[in-house]
């Protein structure tokens, strides 16, 4: 038997790591752990106090060892796998998330578009660097080995510009289904991949998974669950009649 591909391209936000403990970014009204986002967030807030920036961030990549992956995570790498086996078409998971969840329970094609908390990036010599642990002004750059300074986490801040965007708008504009899962929606450019996959002329049928609907109308399917229940709806969803 054969059947039409169906392109399926995932968005997740802060919400699908909730159920793991990590906290989301405007639940608590726009301060995260204690911090004004952009403070931690933008170049600025580097510039003005890099130690503050880097602590911040050494505290996040220290909490990864003490959580896991839930069912949310788990259901999407499961679910890759049967759409690659099934051969059911093309299948891309783009994250704004800044944690090692998602590859930690085994997806495979995967996009951190704000970039990810285990990594530093060197100003100098552009190095990318995997970084497991902490780090403060004064560490230098292995790879080029200037004095200290030039290291700042690989997380895509207010007014810069996201990762792989070009691999993320080629899979929205083929995509047959889209599913946002745990985002608020707040911040572009994913904000704007709902409406993109909407209006690529494939007749998209797009998800939301969220406790707490965006509200938006260009959702067919919304499902007002948290993402470890809500997942294995939508996965059910898919099933081929
Ligand atoms: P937000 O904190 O803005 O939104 C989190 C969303 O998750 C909200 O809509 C919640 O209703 C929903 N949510 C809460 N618990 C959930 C659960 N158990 N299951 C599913 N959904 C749940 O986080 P993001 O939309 O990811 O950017 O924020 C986008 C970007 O803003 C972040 O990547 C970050 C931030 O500034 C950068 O750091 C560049």
């Amino acid at each position: 038997m054969t059947h039409t591909p169906q392109n399926l391209v995932i968005l997740t936000g802060a919400g699908i790591s909730a159920e793991s403990g990590i906290s989301t970014f405007r639940d608590a009204g726009g301060l995260w752990e204690g911090h004004h986002i952009e403070d931690v967030a933008s170049p600025r807030g580097f510039a003005r106090d890099p130690a503050l920036v880097h602590h911040f961030y050494n505290l996040r990549r220290a909490q990864l060892a003490c959580v896991a992956p839930n069912a949310a995570h788990l259901a999407l790498a499961a679910l890759e796998r049967a759409w690659r086996a099934a051969r059911r078409g093309q299948f891309l998971l783009i994250t704004q998330n800044v944690d090692d969840l998602h590859e930690r329970a085994g997806s495979q094609r995967l996009v951190h578009m704000h970039g990810e908390l285990r990594k530093l990036r060197c100003t100098a010599c552009d190095t990318i660097l995997d970084w497991p642990g902490p780090a403060t002004p004064q560490t230098p750059c292995p790879a080029c080995a200037r004095p200290g300074g030039t290291l700042r986490p690989d997380i895509v801040w207010f007014g810069e510009v996201p990762y792989q965007m070009e691999t993320c708008l080629r899979a929205l504009l083929a995509a047959d289904i889209f599913c946002a899962i745990g985002t608020s929606g707040l911040v572009y450019p994913a904000a704007g991949f709902a409406q993109t996959a909407l209006e690529n002329g494939r007749a998209c049928r797009l998800f939301e998974i969220n406790p707490k609907p965006t509200g938006t109308d260009l959702f067919d399917d919304v499902i007002a669950e948290p993402a470890s229940t809500g997942v294995a709806e939508f996965v059910r969803r898919l099933q081929p009649a």
